[in-house]
């Protein structure tokens, strides 16, 4: 009988799939609704320190193989997204806390309030490539992200992810800086930044213009980021982007992550897409010999000069 737990930083996950930040993670309900599902973790809409409306409509776009979205991290803030935790902890999967802000010290200041409000390990959004002042805007350079996993590891006890950004001529150089400032593991990637225009209307179609691209299309992207850090880092890496089949996480297990997130299949397939996934990776693992997930961690690396 294969067996799909995994241990990250200490969470003990029955399978490897975390539900991505940003989606169904609004409130205690919907994250429970993705615990019974079948998630192994839960990953919190990123949450700032006052309460944010987000980006003016339209917010999103429906392309073939992908959704450009430009929410622009609405939030109740984290007062009270704290009674929001306290309900998602009634599942029996870890909660991560997904928290972004302007600075190392509100960043920091959020990770210890997400430790307070009970999460088991905390996720920097140094990656959302649509909000001014946040985000990408603040984790394109390594030494901004050393910095920051630096103040947020000497402010709280749990583990501490850094979500990094493709939007950049070197993720490697990201990762490694996450490391060197102290993070427990790093989750690569968040949306591509990207923009739709309406030739009838002779103006983008999102309110704020530029959006994040998520779905499909992105995974060859997400794939090929968590082989290259995989090389280069000696802490976990998380894989994410455009998964929706358990065939597809495998692809990322074998680039060298020890868990995948997921986002965009939700909006397809509705939670359900978790069960799936999960069992698709079993019937891969039986078909193909495997016992244990660590067995596919990285082996698209062997061989390979
Ligand atoms: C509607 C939407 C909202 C998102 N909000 C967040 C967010 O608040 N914080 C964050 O770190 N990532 C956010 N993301 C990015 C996802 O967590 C994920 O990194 C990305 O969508 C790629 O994965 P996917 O193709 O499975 O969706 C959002 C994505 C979507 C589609």
């Amino acid at each position: 009988m294969t067996n799909l737990a995994v241990d990250i930083c200490g969470l003990r996950m029955k399978n490897p799939t975390m539900l991505a930040s940003g989606v169904l993670d609004e409130t205690g309900k919907s994250m429970l609704v993705v615990a019974k599902a079948g998630a192994g973790a839960i990953v919190t809409k990123s949450i700032g320190k006052e309460p944010r409306v987000g980006h003016s409509g339209p917010t999103i776009v429906e392309l073939p193989q992908a959704l450009l979205n430009a929410m622009g991290l609405p939030n109740p803030g984290i007062e009270a997204y704290a009674a929001e935790i306290a309900e998602a902890k009634t599942a029996e999967v870890p909660i991560i806390g997904s928290v972004f802000g302007g600075s190392e010290q509100e960043i920091a200041e959020l990770a210890k309030n997400m430790q307070e409000a009970g999460v088991e390990a905390v996720e920097l959004n140094l990656s959302c490539p649509h909000a001014k002042g946040y985000g990408a805007e603040i984790g394109s350079t390594p030494e901004m992200v050393e910095t920051i996993c630096r103040a947020v590891k000497e402010t709280v006890t749990i583990p501490v992810f850094a979500k990094l950004t493709p939007n950049t001529s070197s993720i490697v150089s990201l990762a490694k800086a996450a490391e060197k400032g102290g993070a427990d593991a790093v989750v690569a990637i968040n949306t591509l930044k990207g923009m739709v225009i309406s030739p009838e209307a002779k103006m983008p179609v999102l309110g704020n213009r530029y959006g994040g691209l998520s779905g499909p299309a992105i995974r060859p992207i997400g794939v090929r980021c968590v082989y290259e850090i995989y090389e280069a880092v000696s802490i976990p890496v998380i894989g994410v982007g455009g998964i929706s089949t358990g065939r597809e996480a495998v692809e990322y297990l074998m680039a060298g992550a020890k868990a995948v997130q997921i986002g965009t299949a939700i909006w397809k397939e509705g939670p359900e897409v978790f069960g799936k996934i999960c069992r698709e990776i079993q019937d891969f693992m039986d078909e193909f010999g495997y016992t244990k997930l660590s067995e596919m961690t990285g082996v698209a690396h062997h061989g390979r000069t």
